[in-house]
């Protein structure tokens, strides 16, 4: 990647970071800095911050950091050079000329482009006279004309090698192909198609990519769909089916279906802010893209155990990231498409009619568990309660509790203020339960169990410790680092990532570049690398920016290496540990 330092500068200058987050974070002034909730993971309490004074954000959750292209990267899915890209679009920069051609970029493009072909094959396929049949089974389930067209519905003939002699016709690579996910390679060698004898659903990213596609079969057989798996341009946890024409739709509102024919028939019939997820149980960061188009959802997903069941996770992912939830339940357990089609022309208002009855999460919730108790007998009335109880002291609202408390206790005809005492009993247990768990993430974050861009940290805490020390007081005083260049060289290190950053760091030295976060993200760091590193920038405070605390440092690292290198103390006989020792004390001083 050759843009110059110049041109990111600018790039930077015109996308402030604090005006770009605000646009997705909901921010507050704290000092100097900016806090918010992270979107990067599902918190209550803030610690989301931004420092507008080194232009980088950093979650002491969840542990995402960067610049602003990080930021970008991270919350629109999109790589190094789409992120600049959406950043010169947003400041009305041009990208210099023929500065696209990145690697992973070049990829990803010519994924698109293959998708985009196999799409127009598959949906000319079901044009063609010779497949009538497959029209007909989508028209006999209620699909009109216009609407396979609107979503590029398709086929993909029953034949081994259709779709790929027609790509590679157009001159793809096999190899290419594969990686698309729509073929494979057999045992022999050859490349096969990986659909066949399916109606494809093609699935479309937010920038009108086509990414990926959901194949059904037609009639009954197994698998009954046949999905891409993860690709370069796809990922099934990050996408959602239909969000592309959803996301204009919603007025803040999204229905989110279980199936593709769901969603097509919903938009059918007028819904068009109805999305899916792709075969899977919905994951948080799929409720963090909805959250962004509609603060309410209304669940409609099957009226079966299984869909019952998806249903109350879902719930319990868009509360914890404070979106409202209203789950519809359709009359004698059809699931959206199924109604459409049996009520034809009435559909549209019966299915309106559902959502304004519907009931929100915990009444929803509560009307669940009321189903399994029979409340003409007392000891089941007290089981109902107490179940009701739970579920009231989850919420964080006092004024949900008390409204929930006055309209059980009127139905079953108790007190209100013993409901009260029972949920705020449930409630001490779990503020117990939520505190002993914070506890645990401080101890495993503190003793760096879970540092997976820097594993070789939880052996080597003092170590790294000191390391991170130093990388961070170069970051923070760039004039000093020719003299701690020259007194620290790369295998003083004894982690693997960090000496990668400080020798990242010397080349940019040696380049006379600045080594601010921006210059090294850019050096092929992977996101969660970068986000480490903006860790180590902001995490040490400046007090400790000192001379003495600097030969701290390096005099810490020196001795871990040394033990590192005595390494089995054990095995040493009584000379050698007086040597070793002589030799530690030596180095403290
Ligand atoms: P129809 O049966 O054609 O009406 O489709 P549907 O969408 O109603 O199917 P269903 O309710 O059985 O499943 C809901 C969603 O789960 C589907 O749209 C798929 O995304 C996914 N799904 C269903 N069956 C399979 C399967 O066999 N394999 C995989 N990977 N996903 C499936
Ligand atoms: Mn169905």
């Amino acid at each position: 990647m050759s843009i110059s330092d110049d041109f990111i500068q600018e790039l930077k200058y015109k996308n402030d970071i604090s005006d770009v987050i605000a646009g997705y974070v909901h921010l507050k002034r704290k000092g100097k800095n900016l806090l918010g909730l992270c979107p990067f993971h599902t918190e209550k309490t803030p610690s989301f911050y931004i420092y507008p004074s080194s232009s980088s954000f950093y979650c002491f959750g969840c542990g995402a950091g960067g610049d602003v292209i990080t930021f970008i990267r991270l919350i629109e899915k999109l790589d190094y050079v789409e992120a600049l890209k959406f950043l010169c679009d947003r400041a009305g920069m041009q990208l210099p000329i023929g500065q696209g051609d990145d690697k992973v970029h070049k990829k990803k493009i010519l994924t698109y482009e293959i998708n985009r072909e196999a799409a127009r094959f598959f949906h000319k396929n079901l044009c063609d006279e010779k497949n009538k049949n497959v029209l007909e089974y989508l028209l006999k389930r209620g699909l009109k004309v216009k609407t396979i067209k609107h979503f590029g519905l398709g086929y993909a003939v029953n034949s081994r090698f259709s779709l790929i002699n027609y790509l590679k016709n157009k001159g793809y690579k096999e190899n290419d192909i594969v990686d698309a996910n729509l073929g494979f390679r057999t045992r022999n060698g050859s490349v096969c198609d990986r659909f066949f004898d399916r109606v494809m659903f093609p699935i479309i990213d937010l920038r009108g990519n086509v990414i990926a596609f959901g194949g059904r079969i037609i009639g009954d057989g197994k698998p009954k769909y046949l999905n891409t798996s993860d690709t370069i341009v796809f990922k099934k946890s990050t996408n959602l089916f239909a969000l592309n024409f959803a996301k204009t739709e919603t007025n803040g509102q999204i229905i989110l279906a279980e199936g593709y024919m769901d969603v097509i028939a919903l938009h059918q019939a007028g819904f068009q802010n109805t999305v899916a997820t792709l075969g899977t149980a919905l994951t948080e960061e799929q409720a963090k893209i909805i959250s962004r188009y509609a603060n309410e959802v209304i669940i409609s997903y099957d009226a079966d155990e299984a869909g019952q069941k998806a249903a109350s996770r879902a719930i319990n992912i868009f509360r914890n990231i404070g979106v409202n939830v209203r789950v519809i339940t359709i009359p004698k357990g059809k699931d959206p498409d199924e109604f459409m089609k049996t009520y034809g022309d009435e559909g549209p208002t019966r299915f309106r009619k559902i959502i304004e009855d519907s009931k929100n999460d915990i009444e929803y919730r509560l009307q669940k568990i009321k189903s399994d108790y029979n409340l003409n007998r007392p000891d089941e009335k007290v089981k109902y309660l107490t179940k009701a109880a739970k579920i009231l002291a989850e919420l964080d609202n006092s004024i949900e509790q008390e409204i929930y408390a006055s309209k059980l206790s009127a139905e079953i005809g108790i007190e209100k203020s013993s409901m009260m005492i029972q949920i705020e009993k449930y409630k001490k247990y779990k503020n117990r339960k939520d505190e002993t768990q914070y506890f645990k993430d401080v101890v495993n974050k503190t003793l760096a169990f879970d540092d997976k861009v820097n594993p070789d940290k939880k052996d080597n805490l003092r170590a790294s410790v000191a390391e991170e020390a130093l990388i961070s007081y170069m970051m923070n005083n760039q004039d000093r680092a020719p003299n701690i260049l020259e007194k620290v060289s790369e295998d003083m290190f004894i982690t693997v990532f960090n000496r990668k950053i400080y020798n990242i760091i010397k080349k940019l030295y040696e380049e006379n570049r600045e080594f601010d976060i921006t210059n090294i993200s850019s050096q092929g760091l992977s996101v969660d690398e970068i986000g480490k590193v903006t860790k180590i920038f902001c995490g040490y405070v400046p007090s400790s920016g000192t001379n003495e605390a600097l030969e701290e440092y390096i005099s810490v690292m020196k001795q871990e290496k040394y033990k590192q290198k005595v390494n089995d103390v054990k095995d040493m006989d009584a000379l050698d540990i007086k040597e070793y020792i002589e030799r530690l004390k030596a180095i403290k001083k």
